[in-house]
């Protein structure tokens, strides 16, 4: 029965934690899975997510089914978070919310519904997380890229992502990352998300925005205006976004699909096919995670607890970025690492090679994908000096 299926080869991010936890290296590190350390470099359940989990036991929830798109008091706290409390869409009925297993689910979810009602293509940025391209090849689309990064200036590649989306096809989906693009760390200004905003809408194409980090580059609002931008501008459009690294909630899977439409009645409409989606898919998303996230979300007390976490986690990985800087400068390795600083998220896209990083793997016990994105999160006090010097090594001792 399964005879025509060959061996494939392990997910690049999560296929690298087995090898890492495999691997016998007494200094071994962890700079992979885009997963949040604290400074002792252990996983962390932030103290707000704590509480909230108790009040939950205190109030004695049941465990009845929710309905199929998820809690609509999620949903609300969640569509707030995305579009800002004052936004007109929160009221005009243009907008479907939808609970989703994480941003895997939302992103899943939106590529079904666009693959069976809108269109079969879709347009990646050059690079992207991986599993873009599956999820929206499992879906059924034809996936293509578009120029986003340029390797030789470190920069975003304004003018071919441009020349690249003028000639896309009317109603093909774009995909953008809303802030802390994955793996660059580039996101454009406002003023470049103006300009593809306008373009985009001249070209006829659907946004797609896929929010995984915000309040990670700079805060929670400052990391959602290109999205607000192309709402103001009167787009239909997609947001994916998660809450498994803002509110370190990774395994409970908590997220959002933000459908937009021309009006209420196409919302309407769209709806009550996304309900089928999800009811023929998993029938309704869990309940715990959602919990927690609307807890903490709508008790004042909470929600300003989890901010200040939030940007503990911002600035604990803002200063591990510099310090990796700094220490690369210091040890004078040949390449100017300072670019990195430039970048946001929990990610620096430092340029090395494949065989660069496998010459970290094998030597050092130093675990990054093969492109070469360092989870910054990943790095401490207790190993930075260390992945410092193993770096400069690699470029300097080993032919890579
Ligand atoms: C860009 C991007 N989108 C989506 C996700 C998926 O998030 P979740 O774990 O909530 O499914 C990730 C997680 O790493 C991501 O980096």
């Amino acid at each position: 029965m399964w005879s025509s299926i060959s061996l494939l080869p392990d997910d690049p991010i999560f296929g690298l934690n087995a090898l890492f936890l495999k691997d016998q290296h007494p200094q071994k590190v962890n700079l992979g899975i885009g997963a949040y350390k604290d400074a002792a470099g252990k996983p962390v359940v932030l103290n707000s997510v704590h509480t909230a989990e108790k009040l939950l036991l205190e109030k004695g929830f049941n465990k009845e089914y929710p309905p199929m798109e998820g809690l609509p008091e999620f949903i609300q706290a969640s569509m707030t978070l995305i579009f800002g409390k004052d936004n007109p869409l929160l009221t005009d009925g243009r907008l479907v919310g939808i609970q989703s297993v994480g941003g895997t689910g939302a992103l899943r979810i939106a590529a079904e519904l666009v693959s069976q009602k809108c269109s079969k293509n879709v347009f990646l940025p050059t690079p992207t997380w991986p599993n873009h391209q599956q999820i929206f090849n499992f879906a059924g689309l034809k996936v293509s890229s578009f120029p986003y990064y340029n390797q030789n200036t470190h920069g975003l590649d304004m003018t071919l992502m441009i020349q690249a989306i003028k000639e896309m096809p009317p109603r093909s989906l774009i995909v953008l990352h809303g802030c802390c693009h994955n793996p660059t760390g580039l996101d454009p200004s406002l003023a470049q998300w103006q300009e593809l905003s306008h373009l985009i809408k001249k070209q006829q194409l659907l946004p797609f925005f896929d929010l995984a980090y915000q309040g990670f580059a700079q805060n929670l609002e400052a990391d959602a205006a290109g999205i607000r931008l192309f709402v103001a501008d009167g787009h239909e459009m997609l947001v994916a976004n998660s809450f498994s690294k803002n509110f370190g909630l990774y395994g409970e899977r908590v997220g959002s699909l933000a459908i937009i439409s021309q009006d209420a009645a196409t919302s309407r409409n769209v709806k009550s096919f996304v309900k089928q989606l999800i009811r023929s898919n998993y029938s309704m998303p869990p309940i715990h995670g959602a919990q927690i996230v609307t807890t903490i979300l709508k008790s004042e007390s909470l929600r300003a607890e989890w901010k200040l976490e939030l940007q503990e986690m911002r600035y604990r990985i803002i200063t591990m970025r510099q310090a990796l800087v700094a220490g690369l400068h210091a040890l004078q390795t040949p390449i100017d690492f300072s670019f990195i600083n430039e970048q946001t998220g929990m990610f620096s896209f430092s340029g090395l090679n494949e065989a660069q990083v496998l010459c970290l793997r094998e030597h050092y016990g130093i675990y990054t994908p093969l492109n070469g994105r360092i989870n910054i999160a990943g790095l401490n006090e207790s190993n930075i000096d260390y992945v410092v010097h193993s770096i400069s090594q690699t470029l300097t001792s080993h032919e890579t």
